[in-house]
């Protein structure tokens, strides 16, 4: 396994687990047999409503001698509906509890919008609070304290711009050490990428396989296909590994981490043996050559009519 290195050189796992969208019924044993095939990194987030199972399934390894609590990376996510300073360490503390474990590697804040603290995602614009009553250096100041606290080893964001991380560190003096966003051949992410690494932020590739099973109502008919590039194909065959590796070895030989995600045996297996496929120069350049900064991942779901949330104003 590759790692990537902290400025307090902890190194973290580059590829790890995701767990977004893994049912409940499935959760568990996915993360077993990803431990046991030797994943040392899984990540989590409260809003995916499996941290209970994922507790379960870590607590049993560790019982079963398959794995230390030391020698396993666990990141997880703050929800929009608890960006209040003060609720932030309770969050914590119940996604703790959910995983039964002691501290986190990592917290994030999952995006930068807020929700009404009734509301898991927004149905009308009455639920979402604008960053100017709830601002993000607020939740950040919440985040420096758990770190503090030792609650959360490092702390980090996700779906952050340059302008929203510039913005914190402005207003708190802090960066985040991870920034965690939708990072694909089709979204190489360029500039953002340029700008973390001139910043020392790690960075963490998300849907880096597509999330083809996503919500259907998030997918566009038309969208481009990943798993059918020519370019990504030809590099399977010459590589003699599948495309899902070409994607995740991407990655990884960028210096990025990478969580692909999934509940099936074999995929996590080939998945995990993806890291230590190293992409040459020339293959590296041809799938350079096949961004179209394409999101699948819109954050159209949060830019609801009336209120202060926009496409621009997320991703700008
Ligand atoms: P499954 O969980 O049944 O393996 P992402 O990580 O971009 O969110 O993508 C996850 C999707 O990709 C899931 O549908 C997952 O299905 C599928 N997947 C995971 N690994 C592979 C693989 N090696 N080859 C093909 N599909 C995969």
């Amino acid at each position: 396994m590759k790692y990537l290195q902290f400025s307090n050189s902890d190194k973290i796992p580059a590829l790890g687990l995701g767990t977004w969208k893994s049912a409940k019924g499935e959760v568990y044993n996915a993360v077993r047999t990803a431990i046991k095939l030797g994943y040392r990194h899984i990540d989590c987030a409260h809003v995916y409503g499996n941290e209970k199972e994922i507790g379960e399934a870590f607590s049993d390894a560790f019982k079963a001698g398959d794995v230390k609590r030391e020698e396993l990376w666990v990141t997880s996510k703050l929800w929009n509906n608890t960006h209040r300073k003060e609720q932030v360490e309770p969050a914590i503390k119940t996604t703790l509890k959910n995983l039964q474990l002691d501290y986190l590697d990592l917290y994030l804040i999952h995006w930068p919008v807020v929700l009404q603290d009734h509301a898991m995602y927004p149905e009308t614009k009455d639920d979402l609070v604008s960053l100017s009553v709830t601002p993000l250096e607020e939740t950040w100041f919440g985040m420096i304290d758990i770190k503090k606290a030792g609650l959360a080893r490092h702390i980090g964001v996700s779906n952050f711009s340059e302008s929203k991380i510039e913005h914190i560190l402005d207003k708190t003096g802090i960066l985040p050490e991870m920034n965690q966003v939708e990072m694909h051949p089709f979204l190489q992410q360029h500039g953002l990428k340029e700008y973390c690494d001139n910043r020392n932020i790690l960075m963490t590739a998300y849907s880096p396989l597509g999330s083809a099973d996503r919500p259907a109502n998030r997918v566009d008919a038309d969208e481009p296909k990943l798993f059918k590039n020519e370019i990504i194909k030809a590099i399977a065959k010459e590589q003699k590994c599948s495309e899902a590796q070409v994607m995740l070895a991407w990655a990884v030989c960028r210096e990025t981490v990478v969580i692909p995600k999934s509940v099936n045996p074999d995929r996590l297996k080939q998945n995990l043996e993806a890291a230590d496929i190293d992409l040459n120069t020339e293959q590296m350049n041809a799938l350079e050559q096949i961004n179209m900064d394409y999101r699948f991942i819109k954050g159209d779901f949060w830019c609801i009519e009336g209120s202060d949330y926009t496409l621009e104003s997320l991703w700008g």
